[in-house]
C-alpha cells in the first residue's frame, strides 16, 4: 500500500489553562490520513479544533501526544528539521489580506519563501511559473502590483503562488475561501483541484461548510469537539450521512427539496475545556434525546465512551455513534 502523504496518529493537543478556565483539549484523539494526490476536507463548527489540527500538520503546533507523519516519517521538531519540512507542506490561510505584507509587491511576496530557503537560482522563473500555476496570467502583469491593487481572489492566488514557489507536495488550506466573495470561491476551489490534477499535490482543506466538500474533496472528515465523528468518501458522507452531527450540518444547507427542514442543534456550543462524558455530542444529539426507557438505558450515550476512529482511507465510512451499526474503529 502507498505511504500516505500526511498522517496523524492518535493526535492530542491540549492548550494550557488560562483565565480561570481549565486546559482546552482542542484536538482530543484524531487519526487521519491524506493519501498522495488526495484532497481531504476537514469540516466542523467554530472551535472544534480544525485550525489546531491544521497547524499541527504543518509543524506549527507540537502535539501533546500522538504523531504527525510526513511520507511515513514522524516529524522531527528541531528548528532545522522543521524549516526543511515546511517546504514540503505549505499552509494557506483564510485571509489573504492578512497573509500578504501591504508594502511588498507580488514578486517579493512569491519570492519570500524561496529566498528564506536559499533557493534563489532561477528565482524569476520560479516566481513566473508559480504565478502562472496559481492562475495569474500573464505573470508580468502582476509582479509589480501591491496587495491593495488586487481583488481578494487575486490576493489569495498570490498566497497560493507563494506556497507553490517552494514546490510542496502537500497544501494545508485553512478556510481558504471563507473571506472571499461567493463569486470567486468556486474559482479558488477549482484552482486547488487543478493543482491536485496537474501537479499531483495532496491537500487538506479546512472549512465549516460541509457543502464545500462536495466541490473539492475525495474524502471528508467531520470533526466535533476535538474528535472526528464521521469520515468517508464524499459520496457516502454527503449522500448517506450516518452520524447525527453530520446530518444536522447537512440539514442546514439550503437545497431545492420542498420539505427542507433544518435540524437546529440544541444545547451549548461545544467547549473543549469541558468535554462531556460518554459520547461528547450527547448533550446536543436529537437521536439520544428521542430515546426513552430501556432503549435509552441500552444506548448509554451519556456514559459509554466511543473509540477513536481509525482513519482508514479504504473504509467507505467510519462513524463514531453507538446507534450506527458498522465500523466504529
Ligand atoms: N493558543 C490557544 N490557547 C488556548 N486555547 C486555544 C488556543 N488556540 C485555540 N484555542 C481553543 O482551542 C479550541 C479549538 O480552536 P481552533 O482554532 O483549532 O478551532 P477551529 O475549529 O479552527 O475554529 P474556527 O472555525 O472558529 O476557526 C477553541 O476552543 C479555542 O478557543
Ligand atoms: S452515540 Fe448517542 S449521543 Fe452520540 S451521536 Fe450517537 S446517538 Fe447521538
Ligand atoms: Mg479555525
Amino acid at each position: 500500500m502507498n505511504v500516505p502523504a500526511l498522517e496523524v496518529r492518535d493526535l492530542k493537543i491540549t492548550y494550557p489553562a488560562r483565565r480561570g478556565r481549565g486546559p482546552a483539549r482542542a484536538v482530543d484523539g484524531v487519526n487521519l490520513r491524506v493519501e498522495q494526490g488526495e484532497i481531504v476536507a476537514l469540516i466542523g463548527e467554530s472551535g472544534c479544533g480544525k485550525s489546531t489540527l491544521a497547524r499541527a500538520l504543518v509543524g506549527l503546533v507540537k502535539p501533546t501526544s500522538g504523531q504527525v507523519l510526513y511520507q511515513g516519517t514522524p516529524l522531527n521538531y528541531s528548528a532545522k528539521a522543521l524549516k526543511k519540512y515546511r517546504r514540503h507542506t505549505q499552509l494557506v490561510l483564510q485571509d489573504p489580506g492578512g497573509a500578504l505584507n501591504p508594502r511588498q509587491n507580488v514578486f517579493d511576496a512569491v519570492a519570500e519563501g524561496p529566498r528564506l530557503h536559499g533557493l534563489t537560482d532561477r528565482l524569476n522563473e520560479t516566481v513566473r511559473t508559480s504565478l502562472t500555476r496559481a492562475g495569474l496570467r500573464p505573470p508580468e502583469e502582476f509582479t509589480a502590483r501591491f496587495p491593495h491593487e488586487m481583488s481578494g481572489g487575486q490576493q489569495q492566488r498570490v498566497v497560493i503562488a507563494g506556497a507553490l514557489a517552494l514546490d510542496p507536495s502537500v497544501i494545508v488550506a485553512d478556510e481558504p475561501v471563507a473571506s472571499l466573495d461567493a463569486s470567486v470561491r468556486g474559482e479558488i476551489l477549482k484552482l486547488i483541484l487543478s493543482l491536485r490534477d496537474d501537479l499531483g499535490l495532496s491537500a487538506l482543506v479546512v472549512s465549516h461548510d460541509l457543502g464545500l466538500a462536495w466541490n473539492i474533496a475525495d474524502r471528508v472528515a467531520v470533526m466535533y469537539l476535538g474528535r472526528i465523528v464521521e469520515m468517508g468518501t464524499v459520496e457516502e458522507v454527503l449522500l448517506r450521512p450516518r452520524h447525527p452531527y453530520t446530518r444536522a450540518l447537512l440539514s442546514v444547507l439550503p437545497d431545492s427539496a420542498k420539505d427542507w427542514r433544518p435540524t437546529l442543534l440544541a444545547g451549548e456550543p461545544p467547549d473543549p475545556t469541558a468535554i462531556p462524558s460518554g459520547c461528547r455530542f450527547h448533550p446536543r444529539c436529537g437521536n439520544w434525546a428521542a430515546l426513552s426507557g430501556p432503549d435509552r438505558e441500552a444506548a448509554g450515550c451519556d456514559r459509554r465512551d466511543l473509540p477513536i476512529l481509525s482513519g482508514d482511507p479504504s473504509a467507505l465510512t467510519l462513524t463514531a455513534c453507538h446507534l450506527v451499526p458498522g465500523e466504529h474503529v
